[in-house]
């Protein structure tokens, strides 16, 4: 089912007062809005048809958030070589939080697992052009490869097992670690956010994405020192920078923190302390993560009020966020900066972020 939105939720969306919203649909910049008649109630003397009250759906937050200059392109690439760290977890999730918020989303699986295309529903066994095509085969473009997905918002270049042959069938391509960016250069400005899901390895593929992108997310389990594996991307970061002159801002997502072990606590307080500005807010445990990909549903669709829903809800809007006001935050403690961000967070409410939940309509 489509999600739909109240006005509160399109002015908050758009950092605009709902009157502002009102104008915009006047005017006609929000295009088609659905209505509702909602009957009046029984004896009401007002014996009409009802009131009518708008739903907006997808089309109406896209624009708003155009409409109010928060549609900022971001290409983010989710690294980290060591496998199983929620790197395909975080793409799909992130994917669905951003579309909620009315981002048009491109997500890229260039893993030959393709657990991020299987997540979306789809049959990699049973695709004609895959990710593999567009790496590999000059005369496809991105058009031929982009499927729409059941998630309004979100396309998806598939991946699927091919993906294995890529690193050796682009080892004399000319400018081999740039034929991602090239071709997907003209659609940049087309969509919010660009996502690479990244395979688990530093591999060529890799490197496309990477210079593909503008930011790079680097999940980290905190149940194994994994300390080493940022160090090798680190070092993979700076060469990048030396060689290409590609600079990356580089964010660190603890995943799957178990507060119950205190070696998840141990770590989480090292990479605040090594990351400062850096990281990002943790990602809890929680085994919604796991059943909602079974489904092919999001955990923000499937199980929207769990844990790790509400937690890749945040992780969205925080990225979403112009630069100047993340920096605002970037520099305190985890601890510190989440009442922070509660607080500015309930500040959004009082402009009516969550109204539409909590209000019952009365005829
Ligand atoms: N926060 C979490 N809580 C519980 N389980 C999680 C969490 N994040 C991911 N998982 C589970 O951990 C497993 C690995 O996650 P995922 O596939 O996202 O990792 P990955 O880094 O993409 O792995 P690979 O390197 O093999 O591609 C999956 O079964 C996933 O459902
Ligand atoms: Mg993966």
């Amino acid at each position: 089912m489509s999600k739909t939105y109240t006005l509160a939720e399109l002015a908050a969306l758009a950092g605009v007062q709902p009157e502002k919203v009102l104008g915009w649909e006047d005017q006609g910049f929000l295009g088609d809005v659905r209505h509702a008649v909602i009957p009046t109630r029984k004896g009401d003397p007002q014996n009409g048809d009802g009131a009518r009250t708008p739903i907006y759906g997808f089309e109406q937050a896209e624009r708003c958030v155009e409409l109010g200059g928060r549609g900022i392109p971001r290409r983010i690439c989710v690294v980290n070589q060591k496998g199983g760290v929620g790197k395909t977890t975080t793409t799909f999730t992130l994917a669905a939080a951003l579309a909620e918020l009315g981002r048009r989303v491109l997500v890229v699986d260039l893993d030959a697992q393709a657990n991020l295309t299987t997540s979306f529903g789809f049959d990699p066994d049973e695709l004609e052009l895959t990710s593999a095509d567009l790496l590999t085969n000059e005369n496809i473009q991105p058009e031929d490869v982009i499927l729409e997905t059941a998630i309004e918002g979100i396309h998806a270049i598939p991946g699927d097992i091919t993906l294995a042959g890529v690193e050796t069938r682009i080892q004399d391509t000319l400018m081999r670690e740039r034929i991602l960016f090239t071709k997907l250069e003209p659609l940049f400005d087309r969509y919010h956010t660009i996502l690479f899901d990244c395979p688990p390895n530093l591999s060529r593929i890799t490197l496309n994405a990477l210079v593909a992108s503008r930011e790079v997310i680097v999940p980290v389990e905190t149940q194994s020192y994994s300390i080493k594996a940022i160090a090798d991307l680190t070092n993979t970061f700076a060469l990048l920078k030396a060689k290409m002159g590609h600079e990356l801002m580089v964010w660190i997502l603890p995943t799957k923190v178990d507060r119950r072990m205190k070696l998840a606590g141990d770590i989480l307080e090292a990479l605040d302390e090594g990351f400062r500005g850096q990281i990002l807010d943790p990602i809890h445990i929680d085994s919604n993560l796991v059943r909602a990909p079974l489904l092919c549903e999001p955990v923000t669709r499937a199980f929207p009020t769990s844990r790790s829903s509400q937690e890749y809800g945040r992780l969205a809007r925080f990225l979403v966020l112009p630069d100047a006001e993340r920096a605002k935050w970037m520099d305190l403690p985890l601890r510190t900066r989440r009442k922070v961000i509660q607080r500015a967070e309930e500040g959004a409410k009082d402009l009516g972020l969550n109204e539409g939940k909590k209000k019952r309509v009365t005829a």
